[in-house]
């Protein structure tokens, strides 16, 4: 079994590189943040990822994963070297690259031997290329020979190591035939489709694939504004749409758009990719476009519901922009409780998970409640943004009678429309019948 390296011990490194070491490999991940490794050496998780802390566990103790903030020494020990650091949104819309760069000039001050370098990162194309460029100009002595490969990660927060257990398919694409192979070989303990390519196509996938899943979340939220217009059941309606195979039933959950670190950073970054090959991509700007307005539903169902919200108290349930995580980048709650706020409402908010991580965003004058029930205690109406599974099982009969009116504006469709009528609610849900 080859010595893996990950150099990036966030979201992905963490659960990949843990999952690595599951199937059997040596795997090192390291990391520049120097808590976060010291943490992860204690077997304390920086983040929350179901399953997770119990493959830590057990893979440390089976000295199959270590961790460590020495990176040149990670290089040394690794064959097989992941690069799986943040690629974020610049101001333009593109992928910072810098993380990238810097892990690059890491590896090529480091390299003593023969190592595949594997981006794992999002990465716009020609990425692999400029790895490749950094590392050699980084190498005190440039006959030692190495190759880029691309292998981009297709994992979901709050199923990641599921996911990542039970890949549907490896993107390689390798500068080499050799250095493909190594890739293809680490993966087979995953027993997965294996997919060579070139370095430039496996980067495009990537970003391919995330922006054709935002279209398909834009493309039903488009639908159910529709619907609301001329009164279908946009659930009813994906029900349908996903019946045909060439469809598929999946991520046609209408609501208030999508969230997270990374189909609203990879839709801009392709945008800009898409305009500086002189593109106009103007399919995936509506995509952005109906996504940024879809959120702010929450804000006109509820001023239609209860009026100016001046001085009104709201609930509001879910901070993570999906159940099961505890990340809140780019989640609906970020936007719209300072909204909220600015309109002159006061807001109490529950999560499970997410509070820390939202408290570091938000204004002080949100308050926080560790029980659901309380943040829906005397408040004017209860908002919905994260369909949690206490969220989807909370006491119906008792949220009505603590709140002071029975209005809930759920922007993830958690409840079917009979029960609510039946339970006495004034029930706003996205694009079906009111
Ligand atoms: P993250 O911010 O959680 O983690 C990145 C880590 O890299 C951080 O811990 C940071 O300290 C570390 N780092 C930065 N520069 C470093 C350096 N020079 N050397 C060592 N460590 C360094 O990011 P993430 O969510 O894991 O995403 C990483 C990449 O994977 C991004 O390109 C993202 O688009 C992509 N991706 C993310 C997901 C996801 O679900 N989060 C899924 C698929 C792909
Ligand atoms: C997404 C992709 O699903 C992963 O394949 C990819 O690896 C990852 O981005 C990445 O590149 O980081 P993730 O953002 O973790 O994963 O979570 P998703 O389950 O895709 O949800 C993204 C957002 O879309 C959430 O805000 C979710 O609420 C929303 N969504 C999802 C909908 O509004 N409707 C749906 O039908 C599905």
């Amino acid at each position: 079994m080859s010595t893996i390296g990950v150099i990036g011990t966030g979201y992905v490194g963490l659960v990949s590189g843990t999952c690595f070491s599951e199937v059997g490999h040596q795997v090192i991940c390291c990391d520049i943040d120097e808590a976060k490794i010291a943490k992860l050496q204690r077997a304390e998780i920086p983040i929350y990822e179901p399953g997770l802390e119990e493959l830590v566990k057990r893979n440390t103790n089976l000295n199959r994963l270590s961790f460590s903030s020495d990176i040149a020494s990670v290089i040394h020990r690794s064959d097989v070297i992941f690069i799986a650091v943040g690629t974020p949104m610049s101001p333009s819309g593109e992928a910072d690259l810098s993380y990238v760069r810097a892990a690059a000039a890491a590896i090529g001050q480091s390299i003593r031997d023969y190592k595949v370098i594997v981006t794992k990162s999002t990465v716009p194309v020609g990425t692999g290329r400029l790895v490749q460029e950094i590392i050699r100009s980084n190498q005190s002595d440039p006959s030692i020979p190495f190759d880029v490969a691309s292998n981009p990660e297709f994992l979901r927060e709050g199923s990641a190591v599921h996911d990542c257990m039970n890949m549907e398919r490896a993107v390689i694409g390798a500068t080499s035939d050799r250095a493909a192979e190594i890739i293809a070989r680490l993966h087979d303990p995953f027993r997965t489709t294996i997919f060579k390519t070139s370095l430039e196509s496996a980067e495009m996938i990537k970003y391919a694939a995330n922006t054709f899943l935002a279209a398909k979340i834009s493309f039903i939220n488009a639908i159910a504004n529709i619907c609301e217009r001329v009164g279908a059941d946009v659930t009813e309606v994906a029900k349908g749409m996903g019946l045909d195979s060439r469809i598929g039933n999946k991520f046609l959950q209408a609501g208030i758009g999508y969230g997270g670190s990374c189909f609203p950073k990879d839709t801009h970054a392709l945008k800009h990719i898409a305009d500086v090959s002189g593109y106009d991509f103007k399919l995936l700007e509506a995509v952005i476009e109906t996504n940024d307005k879809q959120r702010m539903l929450v804000i006109e169902k509820l001023e239609k519901a209860i009026g100016n919200l001046t001085d009104k108290k709201i609930a509001v349930l879910g901070l993570a922009f999906k159940p099961n995580t505890n990340d809140v980048r780019e989640a609906p709650s970020l936007t719209l409780i300072p909204k909220l706020l600015e309109k002159g409402a006061r807001v109490q908010a529950y999560d499970p998970i997410a509070v820390e991580e939202a408290r570091c965003y938000l204004p002080d004058s949100v308050v926080y409640t560790q029980d659901l029930y309380d943040a829906v205690r005397d408040c004017d109406a209860c908002v919905i943004l994260t369909e949690w599974k206490e969220v989807v099982t909370m006491e119906l009969d008792h949220i009505r009678e603590l709140l002071r009116k029975p209005v809930i504006i759920d922007g993830r469709n958690c409840f079917a429309l009979e029960r609510m009528r039946q339970e006495g609610f004034e029930y706003y849900s996205i694009g079906r019948p009111e």
